[in-house]
């Protein structure tokens, strides 16, 4: 380890959560104008838009329901049964959105299952049309209503404030997360800033349904994008929030358990770990500094793996590159074991109350059981939702996960007894060791729902498309050369 550069990390980690009254920055950042045409950056900044353009190298689709099928039991009645991929680079963020079985085939601006808030996190056309329209307007409708105006995936304007280029947080939601955390918006330093831009979006958040009247009197309902941060930042503090609101995300279709969607609470969980206890931030890592024909520029090809950061790392970490790889391969191992155990153990409890409710178990018997599984389910997904979690924070993932497998285990004695009670005794779960056995179990009707897709893919897509080249929302030079892979496409 240099030890020189840990202590100058850690005066910035202290300097950190104080704050710097001299380096406040453009959190509330005037938003008129916001430039979220992506190409509209290229010509002053061709060096940051050609690395971000790069994020379009990581396209691959890696379909998780696959490779854990556990998980379309683990997510029975809720959308990500449907269709789940690791995620790609930035450049692709809209079109995974757009293709996902999980955001349906709508037919208009009326239609489809999802609501308006899953653009949130997508594109840099959310502030712009927050700005336009306001909040409230902005989260009320469906996912369709802004089809033909949400048109470039992630991008400048997402970090940036258009005029001024500093780092900028756009999205109201992480604002007011924050401040329900206790922190003052005023006082942030440019350093967390690195961290917060991508905190707009890699965080834990539900839908608030909010009641409002819009300009005619009309009582409408918006679901407002909302970070469950009033009782902490903590895997505990966000279920003591939600269970305090009785809130749940869906009801589990064969353990009929109320359930919690963790979303991907990356930078929750990142802060627990020990890079940002040292002052470490996202940026640090996931953008190094690099020379682009003998310019200084910060990388904007935002990278996923550890085979791409490795060098990265070695800026502060002294092993050779393989001694290293070698120590972080061993670590993870030890994650993905104790992780496969745990989602077999709640996929097991799922069945099993599915069972237990077939032979008649009563709700007296199964509310116990039920908890357990809402807790347990919501332990498991929070720890790994975020993907690098293990990377960014890899005590609390393992402690997470560790609680999370107890609590599945409970449930399933629990049931062992209920089911014994019932003239279940020696139930054996059903196999569910591929995609296609899972779904099945899960009631998933993937062919329809790939059908649908691709009518949606060649019809109203196409027009949204179309729509945003036309009116100037999108410039077709940012999308050439993108490829269109999907999990379902044959
Ligand atoms: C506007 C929302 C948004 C912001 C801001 C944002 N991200 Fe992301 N990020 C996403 C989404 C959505 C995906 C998944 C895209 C997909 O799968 O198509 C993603 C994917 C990623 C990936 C995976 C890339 C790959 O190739 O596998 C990494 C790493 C990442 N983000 C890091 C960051 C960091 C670091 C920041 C801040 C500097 C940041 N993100 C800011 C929404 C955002
Ligand atoms: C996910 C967030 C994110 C996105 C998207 C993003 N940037 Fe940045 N950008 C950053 C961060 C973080 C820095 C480093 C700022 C610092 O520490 O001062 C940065 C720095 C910069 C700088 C200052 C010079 C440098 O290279 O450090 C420029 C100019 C810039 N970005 C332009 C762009 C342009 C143009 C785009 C779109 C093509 C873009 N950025 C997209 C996060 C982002
Ligand atoms: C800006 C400097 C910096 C960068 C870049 C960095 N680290 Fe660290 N890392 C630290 C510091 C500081 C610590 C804490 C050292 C300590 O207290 O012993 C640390 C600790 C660690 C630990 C031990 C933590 C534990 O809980 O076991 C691991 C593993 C680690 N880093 C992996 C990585 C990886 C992987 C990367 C690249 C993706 C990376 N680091 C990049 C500064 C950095
Ligand atoms: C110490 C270095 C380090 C820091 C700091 C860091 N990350 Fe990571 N991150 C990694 C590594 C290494 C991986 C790759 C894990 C892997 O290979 O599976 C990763 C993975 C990710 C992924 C998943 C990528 C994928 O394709 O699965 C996302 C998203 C992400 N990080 C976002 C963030 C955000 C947001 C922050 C700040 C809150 C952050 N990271 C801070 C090292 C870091």
């Amino acid at each position: 380890m240099n030890k020189v550069l840990i202590s100058s990390v850690g005066v910035l980690a202290a300097l950190l959560f104080i704050g710097i009254a001299s380096v406040q920055t453009a959190i509330a950042a005037d938003m008129e104008g916001i430039k979220s045409n992506n190409h509209d950056w290229a010509g002053s900044y061709p060096h940051q838009y050609g690395t971000w353009k790069k994020t379009s190298e990581s396209d691959e689709i890696t379909d998780l329901l696959k490779e854990k099928p556990q998980l379309a039991i683990l997510w029975a009645g809720y959308g990500f049964s449907k269709d789940y991929n690791a995620p790609r680079g930035h450049f692709y963020a809209l079109q995974s959105n757009q293709n996902t079985l999980r955001t349906g085939a709508p037919v208009d601006a009326q239609t489809g299952p999802m609501p308006t808030a899953c653009w949130t996190c997508k594109s840099p056309d959310v502030p712009r049309m927050i700005q336009q329209d306001g909040e409230l307007e902005f989260f009320t409708g469906k996912w369709a209503k802004y089809g033909h105006e949400i048109a470039n995936s992630i991008g400048c304007a997402d970090c940036h404030d258009s005029k001024t280029t500093e780092l900028t947080v756009g999205r109201p939601s992480l604002q007011r997360g924050l401040e329900s955390a206790g922190l003052d918006m005023q006082k942030v330093s440019e350093t967390e800033m690195r961290s917060l831009v991508c905190a707009q979006c890699h965080v834990e958040y539900y839908f608030k349904k909010t009641d409002w009247k819009d300009a005619a009197g009309n009582a409408q309902v918006a679901n407002v994008v909302t970070l469950p941060w009033a009782n902490g930042m903590t895997v505990e503090g966000m279920e003591s929030y939600y269970d305090t609101i009785e809130f749940k995300d869906w009801t589990h279709k064969i353990s009929k358990t109320p359930m919690l969607k963790a979303q991907h609470p990356g930078y929750e969980i990142f802060l627990s770990g020990i890079h940002a206890q040292n002052g470490v931030n996202c940026a640090d890592c996931h953008m190094p500094t690099i020379k682009v024909e003998g310019e200084t520029i910060t990388d904007h090809q935002i990278k996923g793996t550890l085979d791409q950061m490795m060098s990265t790392c070695l800026n502060c970490h002294d092993e050779s590159p393989e001694q290293f790889k070698q120590i972080l391969t061993r670590k993870l191992e030890r994650k993905e074991q104790l992780m496969e155990i745990t989602m077999n153990n709640l996929a097991k409890a799922h069945l099993e109350a599915g069972e237990a409710w077939r032979l008649g178990a009563t709700e007296p018997e199964m509310a116990e059981i039920l908890s357990d599984i809402r807790h347990g389910q919501w332990r498991w997904d929070y720890s790994i939702a975020s993907h690098g979690s293990f990377y960014h924070a890899p005590e609390e993932t393992l402690r997470i996960l560790g609680i999370a497998n107890d609590a599945a285990q409970s449930a399933r004695i629990k049931l062992a007894k209920v089911l014994a009670k019932h003239g279940g005794i020696g139930y054996v779960a059903p196999d569910f060791s591929t995609k296609e056995k899972a779904q099945t179990l899960a009631e998933v009707p993937l062919q329809a729902l790939v059908d649908e897709k691709l009518v949606f893919k060649k019809g109203l897509l196409k027009e949204w498309e179309q729509d945003a080249i036309k009116r100037g929302i999108l410039d077709p030079e940012t999308r050439k050369g993108m490829s269109d892979n999907t999990a379902y496409k044959k």
